[in-house]
């Protein structure tokens, strides 16, 4: 595996992939791997010849009281993951390459952007764009991989790839969880032992909803009414938000008749978590993706 540092050689080096006839896929990252994002790494592998992984801890996505500063960083150990699942290149470009000195544009996908995540983190996906967009300027991939994990974060990307007419496939993969149903994210780093238990609550608020909805439940307001009890019932966590939304708008729904999204953000201590569940009508009944 090769690590790059500059947007020009990588920009070389992906002119020449290409140039060779190969299958580009782009799996972007923060670093601080764990399965969640081998579970792209995966998924790009099977499917592309050539596998570019990006590790940039992304300075315009953090709010200013956010954690920008002590995101987990572990660049060593993130290497060595990537080479034993034979990525062939590791683009890790410092900071002042992506933005040099005088950098001013943004991309914003409006609307989607200034719900849920974007609500409570002002100008979060504006950073997100902008940088997956260079991203995928830089590399020109046939497909890049993202997790559901971050559902609002792929709607947004795959809304601006359509808008701005961009070659790359967007493909979203499944979340990958712990035995116990957490989610896996570079922050659960953060939580403390009875914290780290606490933090079980999102998914098991989600696998009531589920419950409910299999035994027949179709209005959302009991749903988001027994999620936000599981989450109260939880003295460690303070909930941010827990909606039913439409999966296309992300817009709050009444009734489960087409794909949706149960949706939440909770503090866990002062950590923010996020998790979700897709709920998915069918000809047979609902179905729910945990
Ligand atoms: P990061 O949080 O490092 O996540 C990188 C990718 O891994 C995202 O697409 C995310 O959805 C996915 N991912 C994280 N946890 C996952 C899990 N448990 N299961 C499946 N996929 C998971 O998301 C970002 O970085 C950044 O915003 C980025 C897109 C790189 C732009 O800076």
């Amino acid at each position: 595996m090769e690590l790059i540092h500059t947007v020009d050689w990588m920009k070389q080096v992906a002119r020449q992939a290409r140039a060779e006839g190969a299958i580009v896929g782009l799996v972007p990252t923060m670093g601080a791997l764990h399965e969640g994002h081998l579970s792209l790494v995966r998924a790009a592998r099977e499917r592309c010849s050539r596998v570019t992984a990006s590790i940039f801890v992304n300075p315009k996505q953090f709010g200013p009281k956010e954690d920008f500063q002590r995101y987990p960083r572990a660049l060593e150990r993130d290497r060595d993951l990537l080479e034993s699942l034979r990525v062939d290149h590791l683009f890790a470009p410092p900071p002042e390459e992506m933005y040099p000195r005088g950098f001013s544009t943004s991309v914003t996908v409006e609307g989607l952007s200034e719900r849920l995540e974007g609500r409570s983190r002002p100008g979060h996906f504006t950073g997100v764009t902008t940088v997956v967009l260079k991203l995928l300027e830089i590399v020109q991939p046939s497909f890049a991989y993202f997790g559901r994990k971050d559902a609002q974060q792929a709607r947004i990307v795959r809304q601006m790839a359509r808008d701005l007419n961009l070659d790359a496939e967007i493909v979203v993969c499944p979340i990958v969880r712990e035995s116990d149903g957490l989610a896996l994210s570079s922050r659960n780093a953060y939580l403390g032992e009875s914290e780290r238990r606490a933090a079980t609550v999102l998914s098991r608020s989600l696998a009531s909803a589920r419950r409910m909805i299999e035994h027949g439940e179709r209005k959302t307001v009991p749903l988001v009414e027994r999620i936000a009890s599981e989450l109260a019932a939880e003295p460690l966590a303070a909930v941010d938000y827990a909606e039913i939304v439409d999966a296309e708008t992300l817009e709050p729904i009444e009734r489960l008749d087409w794909p949706a999204l149960a949706v939440l953000a909770v503090f866990i201590g002062s950590t923010r978590l996020i998790d979700n569940m897709r709920i998915e009508p069918r000809a047979g009944g609902v179905v729910c993706e945990l």
